[in-house]
């Protein structure tokens, strides 16, 4: 399809132009998401999976904690072939995805499922249909999704394409047919740029019964 052709080379073109430290979602550390992954006392064997992980350090930490079945997904290969690059040998024990969200056919069953920054550039309702079915498909039941999206007072966009913004009942509809939340959480993050934007973070489990 056109539209995903366009996005995948913006994507492409992002990553390859600039250095990952100065995109306006760098983190150095990912704390916020490693916060709530350390609450949940996962098993090292847990299958985890990174939504739209890019060239995220959130794949160092995963590994450096001891997770032996991390998969990343991106839309740009380029992203991943700099992440890779980083880790060095711990890279081969990563599977690396280049491909849409939207065309994810999971193989097994996801433990904890990861997007930060990703899921907010679906806009179209069909496109967060699928995107809900999927991650209600491959999560296990009892396992976990952790969406952070820019909230109802973040910016409008993100890498200069329009985003959907949510706020915390928005996010917990969306998800509620086969989601409940465990928790939210507002953040602030500062960009490169000395710039603010202001994040959710919701942490939902499947349920063992939709
Ligand atoms: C704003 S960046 C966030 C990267 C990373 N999650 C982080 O927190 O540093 C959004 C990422 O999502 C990826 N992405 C956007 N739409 C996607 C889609 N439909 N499927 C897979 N990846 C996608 C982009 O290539 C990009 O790497």
């Amino acid at each position: 399809m056109q539209v995903k052709v366009d996005v995948q080379n913006h994507w492409e073109k992002i990553y390859s132009e600039k250095e990952s430290t100065m995109l306006s979602w760098y983190q150095e550390v990912p704390d916020s998401s490693m916060n709530w992954i350390n609450q949940l006392e996962l098993n090292p064997n847990a299958n985890i999976l990174d939504v739209g992980g890019g060239d995220s350090r959130l794949v160092d930490k995963l590994t450096s904690k001891g997770f032996k079945q991390v998969t990343v997904l991106d839309l740009s290969a380029k992203a991943l072939e700099k992440a890779r690059k980083r880790l060095g040998h711990t890279a081969l024990n990563v599977k690396w995805l280049a491909q849409n969200i939207l065309d994810y056919k999971p193989s097994e069953n996801v433990d904890f499922w990861h997007d930060r920054a990703a899921f907010h550039f679906l806009r179209e309702s069909g496109e967060i249909q699928q995107y809900k079915d999927l991650a209600a498909a491959a999560i296990r039941p009892g396992g976990y999704l952790l969406v952070a999206t820019f909230s109802d007072q973040g910016p409008l966009k993100c890498s200069g394409l329009e985003v959907s913004r949510y706020g915390e009942a928005d996010l917990e509809a969306l998800f509620a047919d086969h989601f409940e939340v465990i928790g939210h959480q507002r953040e602030i993050h500062n960009t490169p740029f000395d710039s603010h934007q202001e994040f959710l973070f919701m942490l939902l489990r499947r349920k063992k019964r939709d």
